[in-house]
């Protein structure tokens, strides 16, 4: 008993230890600006948030979203799109049993911000930059429960249709936050901003609230929930490489339990995503060491295929699926799995790990 409380002891003060040094860094790399949005570590405020991003304005917006999310009655994941600084992903993964995907390329500091929350063991960055074709490939192979895209979707100009329509296609409940009017003409995308607002309309979106513009606030932002209907996978693993693979797997979700039907069989969802799709979108937090320390944590020899594919990550640990088939012995699927996580892809192209 003694020996466990001097251990616990000695991971807590590591973790402080780890917590403090990454916010360190993040401190440094901010210098005397706030962070993009109020920034959180460990349940304390660390950063007020540049702009009006303060911690009233977060607080705001997340109470119009949190509703969806407190339907769940089970575990869930959600991913957070353009995330910027992670407020939103980070307080639902400290409010909610759910796994909490970011995906932002034009934030650095979102690294250590994730690196810093070391109470929390839940959170996914993907850094990377998606366009449709990724957005359309990622939806062909991942369900998320909750998909935020705040203040994005006009960041793809022209494409912005594309976009929305992918979106859709990547789970369940879409929140999508947007500029009203198009005030501020020198936004990027402001020209599609009406056009944008009536096509969310038009997809069944409802207006959950109305809050001032982050970056102008006297222009009211809306803030959407879109039901989504796609509930089918094409692709049991985001493949780029083999279209003639598509195939059709059911999925059937709502708040309360959530199966993948797969030859013949109902197989449960689990939390998370699958983690040959974070290393093909250049997930960088969870890091390679932590990674690979939890594929070792779950592997056992008897297993019949595993791979990085039959892997699902759900922040700081993997859980294992489907090794009812033989496919790869254990132990060439373990060191080819390490392997994998070596690998730095260019994001949403298929890694040959061979
Ligand atoms: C206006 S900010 C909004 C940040 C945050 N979602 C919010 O509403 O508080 C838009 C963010 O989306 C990111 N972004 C724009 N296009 C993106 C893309 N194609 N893929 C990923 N992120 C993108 C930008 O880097 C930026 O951080």
């Amino acid at each position: 008993m003694r020996q466990y409380s001097i251990f616990l002891l000695a991971l807590i003060f590591c973790m402080q230890a780890e917590s403090n040094m990454a916010l360190k860094e993040l401190q440094k790399m901010l210098g005397r600006r706030q962070a993009y949005h109020t920034v959180i570590v460990n349940g304390k405020i660390v950063s007020r948030g540049e702009f009006n991003m303060t911690p009233e304005h977060c607080n705001l917006r997340y109470n119009i979203m949190k509703p969806i999310m407190d339907k769940y009655s089970r575990s869930f994941t959600l991913l957070d799109i353009g995330s910027a600084a992670g407020y939103f992903a980070i307080r639902s993964a400290a409010d909610f049993d759910c796994t909490a995907v970011m995906m932002e390329q034009n934030y650095q500091p979102l690294q250590k911000i994730c690196e810093a929350n070391t109470d929390l063991n839940n959170l996914v960055f993907l850094n990377t930059r998606c366009d449709v074709k990724m957005l359309r490939c990622l939806g062909d192979c991942e369900h998320f429960d909750v998909i935020m895209a705040l203040n994005v979707i006009h960041h793809f100009e022209e494409k912005w249709e594309a976009c929305l329509d992918a979106l859709m296609k990547l789970g369940d409940n879409l929140l999508i936050e947007t500029p009203v009017k198009t005030t501020t003409g020198s936004v990027i995308g402001s020209k599609y901003l009406t056009q944008l607002n009536n096509a969310i309309q038009k997809r069944g979106g409802v207006i959950l609230g109305e809050v001032p513009r982050w970056s102008s606030p006297k222009d009211p932002a809306r803030i959407y929930h879109v039901k989504c209907p796609s509930k089918k996978l094409r692709y049991t693993r985001y493949d780029t490489v083999n279209p003639s693979a598509a195939r059709n797997y059911p999925i059937e979700s709502n708040y309360e339990e959530k199966f993948m039907h797969k030859k013949g069989q109902k197989l449960e969802w689990l939390k998370g995503m699958n983690l040959w799709t974070f290393k093909i979108l250049n997930g960088t937090f969870p890091s390679t060491p932590v990674l690979k320390k939890s594929v070792l944590d779950v592997f056992k020899d008897d297993y019949k295929d595993f791979m990085i594919w039959n892997l699902i990550l759900q922040g700081n640990e993997v859980k294992v699926i489907d090794q009812d088939e033989d496919w790869h012995p254990s132990a060439r699927g373990l060191k080819d799995t390490l392997k994998a996580l070596e690998v730095k892809p260019k994001p949403g192209s298929a890694i040959n790990f061979y």
